[in-house]
This record gives structure tokens, sequence and C-alpha cells, in this order.
């Protein structure tokens, strides 16, 4: 199966609008949690281990309002414990600072461990594909929640993570990391060149502005913790002029971090040195750019030249060592000792590159960076790797200070992890030979399942015992709607038995409204309206991938849905009362988004972006008479994975869809028409002011063409509504719909039924 399909139609997380998933321990503001406690002073590679390193054999952290105020062994805490403390004992568990992610993408979450390429072409084959989908917003939230849970099941409070060039995927992120109180660093990608278009920025001027915007939004944001990092992609992305405008954008603000990619594999040194003769090397480019000094971070530089790590020192640049990424995808060895030199070291922190990387959890990382020096002949100890992933982490981040520290003042981000996780690390620890020793095992074995608790200020955020924080319910009401003539306005929301997610799709056929949906576990359901009342759901049993599209044709209802990326159809005959058993339509494209149907003269229309075309829309139809179908024709090459709408009306066939982004911006959907008469399309047209609706619906009703979706704009959901007459060539202005309330950039379903025109959704 194809990962994009499943990714797309298997994520079982939630929309934006999802409580925080914070567990307080029991009411009062100071927490004390008693341990055994273990954080750095110093650089464990520049000073011997016994000064760099504090071990509290029986210690307490007692925080208040996000920091740490005692930080000390548990016997001299007296003075320091209030009246109203929560009190935790994990005096057989090792407290650490929470782990500092130094490179992470969250935007390649659900590809991780894509089978087969190296660098260039695991780029062009899983990951770009990938991030292309995050031009839906509900997408790239769902994506967030589903990281930030990983983070923190890993042990990791602080991350500096690679968006992609959507700003909304930004937002989405820092919409996540605040409701959990954490600290995050992120940007949008910058990217101009070398990559699918719908995936690059359309010019550097814009790329320029919506970064100023969203650093003026989100960098050290009041009442947040979120850090802007300004997010070049790798010098083979970016033209001369984009690396220009990272350099200035990284100097606009204070604090900004600046995060990119460097020297990580042999074809991509090469390829830079084909693209930028003028510099003397990798690093030379991003130093000409004003890309290099403190608060950079640069990912891999597998392949840095002795002089280039110089450079990195004497620039004070840190550099993320990335070890499950650089075996995975075969990139080499990093030189960690080289780095490290104490005659000129280089700040060094450890990420996990996630989807390059296999893991989210710095332990197992850890375990791989032992490996990686272990071929480099040089052990490397548990005391040095700890501060890679804490205190390590924070400095390359410009951090220190602030994390990566158990000291007093510090902010109260810590990890709990249990020496007797499993039964052989227990076997392995209880045989410890000091705590050094049981790092080190907990580093080789231990893995996500050692985490057994994680604070972020002060706030236990996840806990294993109890499993991930609870997760807000993925399915919704199904809700609906009426159009009131007389009043030109939509009834309020009301809700039906039904619930599910997605969109529903929904016509009128045989007397009565049907609603064919996705139950939430990805199976469809059917319920339907009688004009008083919405019967009881029932479960049809068939399993299908993202939102089913209906029609009335002939005389059966027809439904066209997707699993295991294909199209498949079914039809419901009134007359028997059943539903037919579905096909298989092989000679369709393959896909992961849902078709729209359409009946018109005589025949059934199906539309269908292709995923093998980036989102190319094709279509066909069906003659139920002869039980035929016409081939499959590409209509347009748009990069997009939106949904299409098609509607029969005023004798042609109207198709409306979003053309996706150009560039970091999203398009106004296109709308068009076909006359069977001539077997002709005409020209494609705009609905201006529909920009980030990802589904649009269309219907005839009472001689008018309407049209309707729900759109992003800033941070809120918005339905609309629009309609053209037979006669006028356009449509009229969209009206925002306030009465109705569709939970996610799903979308909606219109059709007219019994003389009113109605709509279904999925609302909160
Ligand atoms: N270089 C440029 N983009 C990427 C990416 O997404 N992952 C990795 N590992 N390297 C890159
Ligand atoms: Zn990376």
């Amino acid at each position: 199966m194809d990962l994009m399909d499943t990714a797309y139609d298997s994520a079982d997380t939630l929309p934006a609008d999802s409580p925080a998933p914070f567990d307080v321990p029991d009411g009062g503001s100071t927490v004390a949690v008693r341990g055994q406690l273990l954080w750095f002073r110093d650089d464990p590679f520049l000073v011997p281990v016994e000064h760099a390193m504090r071990y509290e054999k029986d210690g307490l952290l007692v925080c208040a309002g996000g920091k740490i105020r005692y930080c000390g062994p548990y016997g001299d805490a007296e003075g320091h414990l209030t009246a109203d403390a929560v009190l935790v004992d994990h005096r057989d568990k090792i407290i650490t600072p929470g782990f500092v992610d130094a490179h992470v993408h969250y935007t390649q979450t659900a590809m991780i461990g894509a089978y087969g390429e190296k660098l260039i072409e695991w780029l062009k084959k899983h990951v770009y594909p990938e991030e292309m989908k995050f031009s839906d917003r509900s997408y790239a939230a769902e994506i967030a929640h589903l990281f930030c849970d990983e983070l923190l099941r890993s042990g990791t409070t602080t991350a500096l993570v690679f968006c992609t060039t959507h700003p909304q995927s930004v937002d989405v992120l820092f919409d996540e990391a605040d409701r959990r109180g954490m600290r995050i660093a992120a940007g949008k990608v910058l990217m101009d060149r070398n990559a699918p278009e719908a995936l690059l920025d359309t010019s550097v001027e814009r790329a320029y502005e919506q970064s100023r915007e969203l650093i003026e939004r989100r960098h050290r944001a009041p009442g947040t913790r979120g850090v802007y990092a300004v997010t070049p992609r790798f010098a083979l992305a970016c033209t001369r002029e984009m690396l220009q405008a990272a350099g200035d954008l990284w100097t606009s603000a204070e604090g900004l971090l600046m995060h990119t990619h460097v020297s990580e594999n042999p074809d991509e040194v090469y390829q830079v040195r084909g693209l930028f003769p003028e510099r003397s090397g990798y690093l030379d480019v991003y130093r000409h750019y004003g890309l290099l000094g403190p608060r950079a971070v640069l990912a891999h530089g597998v392949h840095l030249t002795a002089e280039e790590l110089d450079t990195c020192s004497g620039t004070g640049a840190a550099i993320a060592h990335c070890p499950t990424s650089n075996l995975f995808l075969g990139s080499g060895l990093f030189r960690l000792r080289d780095a490290k030199n104490p005659g000129r070291p280089v700040k060094v922190a450890l990420g996990t590159d996630v989807g390059g990387g296999t893991a989210f959890s710095p332990l197992s990382t850890m375990n791989e960076a032992y490996k990686v020096a272990a071929l480099g002949n040089h052990p490397l100890d548990a005391a040095r790797m700890f501060y890679l992933a804490t205190k390590g982490g924070a400095t390359a981040l410009g951090m220190d200070g602030l994390i990566g520290s158990l000291e007093a003042g510090h902010e109260a981000d810590f990890t709990v992890l249990d020496p007797k996780a499993t039964p052989l690390l227990a076997r392995r620890t209880e045989n410890g030979t000091g705590i050094v020793d049981v790092l080190f095992a907990l580093a080789i074995l231990g893995g996500d399942q050692a985490v057994a608790e994680t604070y972020v200020a002060g706030r236990r955020a996840y806990r294993r015992d109890t499993g991930p924080a609870p997760r807000p319910k993925r399915t919704r009401t199904l809700a609906w709607s009426r159009y009131d003539w007389e009043s030109d306005t939509w009834l309020p929301d009301r809700p039906t038995p039904a619930i599910g997610w997605r969109a529903p799709a929904i016509d009128a056929y045989a007397g009565a409204l049907h609603c064919v949906y996705n139950s939430g576990s990805d199976v469809l359901h059917w319920t339907t309206f009688d004009g008083t009342e919405w019967s009881a759901p029932a479960d049809l049993g068939f399993k299908a991938g993202p939102t089913p599209g209906v029609a009335a044709y002939g005389a059966k209802l027809y439904c066209g849905f997707v699993h295991d990326a294909r199209l498949r159809m079914t039809a419901y005959d009134g007359e028997a009362g059943e539903w037919g058993s579905p096909q298989r339509i092989t000679a369709a494209p393959e896909t992961g988004f849902p078709p729209a149907l359409a009946a018109y003269h005589g025949l059934l229309h199906v539309f269908l972006r292709d995923r093998r075309t980036e989102g190319r829309i094709h279509w066909a139809s069906y003659d139920a008479e002869q039980d035929r179908w016409s081939e499959w024709r590409p209509l347009w090459h748009v990069a997009s994975f939106d949904p299409v709408a098609a509607a029969p009306f005023a004798g042609r066939l109207y198709v409306m869809y979003s053309p996706g982004r150009e560039g970091g911006e999203e398009q106004d959907l296109k709308w068009t028409s076909y006359d069977s008469e001539t077997g002709t399309w005409d020209g494609h047209r705009v609905l201006a002011g529909t920009a980030g609706t990802a589904r649009p619906s269309l219907t005839p009703y009472n001689g008018l063409l309407y049209a309707c979706g729900n759109q992003w704009v800033g941070s809120e959901l918005h339905a609309w509504t629009a309609r053209l007459g037979p006669d006028v060539p356009e449509w009229s202005t969209p009206q925002r719909n306030t009465r109705i309330h569709p939970y996610s950039g799903y979308g909606l379903s219109m059709a007219a039924y019994n003389g009113l025109l109605y709509t279904a959704y999925f609302t909160a």
C-alpha cells in the first residue's frame, strides 16, 4: 500500500480544537518530585565528567509557576516545601532535564520509515509528496497533535522543528505546543527550487513577508514559550536570493534561531558545489549569506571538513547530530570526536531527524550515536550522551539558562526515567556499577518505554502507566441545516443521531435525503432523513478511507468511495431496499482522495484526483443501461489533493475544485463547465474569496446553482455559500454563513430535497 494514501486515510488523531491534554498533579500549584536527580553544569567533553555532571541520589525538585524553585538533597528541602505542595515519589527512578531534540520534521511523522532510498531520492519519492498534504490545515493539525504526543512519550520537552512552506503548518504546531505549554522552536520552511512546484515558495518576497508575519505573531509571543526559527531547507532547495532573505530574516528580531541542513550526504555536497561554484564549499554558502553564528543549528554535518568544523566553532554555529537518520539513509558517520575537539569545540546536540530518523526517542538516538562513535573508534560514554540530549541541546538552541538543567531558576521541564521499565532493563540495571552505567543501560536498552513521566513547566504532561494523555474523540456529531428562502438564511445547526468524521455525502433519492459517511473507523455508515427525522444509522460494512461521494442516478443511489487506493462503487436500490456489493473500478487512477459523483445527460460522471500525478483530476462516466464505463481521462494538471465537486445545472455539467497552493499561497477555488453536446469544457474561472477551501460542494436548487464550502481564515473556520444564475456567468460573492459550524476543513455536503436546500457536516 502506498504511504501517501495510508497516511491520509488512517490518521486517527484530532483536529486543532482538542482540549489540552495536561494532567496537572492534583490541585496545588507547587509540585515536589522526589527521585534520583541527574543533570549537567558543564560540558563533559571539555571538563572532567565529575565536574560536569551532578547526581543527587535522594533528591527533590520543587516546582512552582512553571519553574524549578529548589533542586537538592531531599533531606535539605525543608523550608522549600509549602503546605500546598503535591509530593510525587520517584525514588526508584532517575530524573533528568527534559530532552531536547535539536532537529526533527513534524511533517514527516506519518511517513517515518519509508523504504529504500538515499537522501535526494528519498526526498523526492517520500518526503515532498507527504509535505504537500500540509496545505490542508486540518491534516497539519492532526499531525501536530500526534507529533507532540510522540515527543512527550519520548521524554522530549523541547524540539527545534521543521514545518513545511505552508504558513499554517507553523501555526498549527505552535497552537499545539502552546496548548501543552511546551517550549518549541519552529519556522516556515524556505525553498524555491529543486522540488515540486506545489511545495515551493512562489517568490522570495512573499516567503519573506510570510515569515515576517509569523515572527511577529509567534516569536516569543506573550503567554507562550514559542521561539521562531528561520528555516531555509538546505542550499540545494534555495536560490541565492532566498538564502539572502533568510539571512535578513534572521537578524530581523532578537533571539531568532536559524535552522537548516548541511553536508548530510556525499551527492548533496557535490551538487551544492555545482550550484554555488563561487563558494569554497557547502558551509561557505551559509557563511556567505550570514547564516552562521550562535543560535544557528545545522543538521547532520556528516561530511564537514576539518576547516568547516573550525568555522562552526569560530562562529558559534551548532550541529545537530542525527545518528538514526544518518544510518537509515546511509548518509555516513558523523565524527563527533572531531567536532568536540577541546582545542576548538563545536556545539553539538542530538537530533532525531524524524522521518529520516527512525525514532522519536532521544534514548534510542543515543543508542545509535554510541554505535556511530564506536565505528569511529571511540567509545561515547553515557554522561556525554545525556549531556548532548539535555544541556548540549539547550546550548545549541541558545536556551541554556532556561532549559536543559535541573538547577533552581530553570524552567521545570523534566523527564522521569525508569531503570526497571522492562524485565531485561531491571535485570541489567540491578547489576549496574553506578549511575553512569545505569544511564548507559537506559540509552542502549531503553527507548520510549523507559520514560515513566514527562513534566512540562512543572506539570505532568505524560504518564506511561496511564498511556498518553486522553485523546479527544475523533468522531463528531453529524449535523444538518436547511436554507430558508424567506429570510435568505440558513437555519441553525441541528444534530442527527449519527457520529463520524471527515465530510458526509448527501443526495435526495426515492423520497428521502440520504447521507453516507465515514464512521470514524473508516467504515461507511448510512442514515436517511424523511423530512422530519433521521433514521438510526446503519453500518454498511464497507471499508473506506476518505469521504465518500453519492449521487442519485437512474433508478439507484450511487456511492463512490476509496479503499486501498482504489475507487469502489456501490448502489442502493430503493425498490429492493438494499445496497449492492461494491465493485472495484480497476481502470480508475490510484487515489487517496474523495470522488465526486454527478448525474448528467443520462450518465453518471465521476471525478477523482490521481495521486501519481500530484493530484491531477481524472474523470469517467458510467452508463447504467449498458453497465459500461468510459475511459478515464485526465482533465487538468493541478497539484492539489483536495476533493472536487460536480453537479449538473442548466444543461451543463459544472465542476469546482481547489487548485491547491501556488508557492506559499492558498488559491481561490476554480470552476468550469462541460457541454456534452459539443464535448467541450469551457475555461477555468476563479471563485474569488474562497482561498483555503479544501472541499466545495455544488448543487442545483430552485433555478440557481449553489456552492458551499468552508475555509480557514487565519485560525478560524468559516462556512460560506455562493450562487450562480443560468444567465449570469458569474458567481455571487461568497457569503459567510455563521449559522453552521463544521468542525474541520473536511467540509460539508449540500443537496436539494423536497423543494428545500439542505446541508450536512460534522460538528463539534
Ligand atoms: N535535506 C533537505 N531536506 C531534508 C529532509 O527533509 N530531511 C533530511 N534528512 N535531510 C534533508
Ligand atoms: Zn532533517
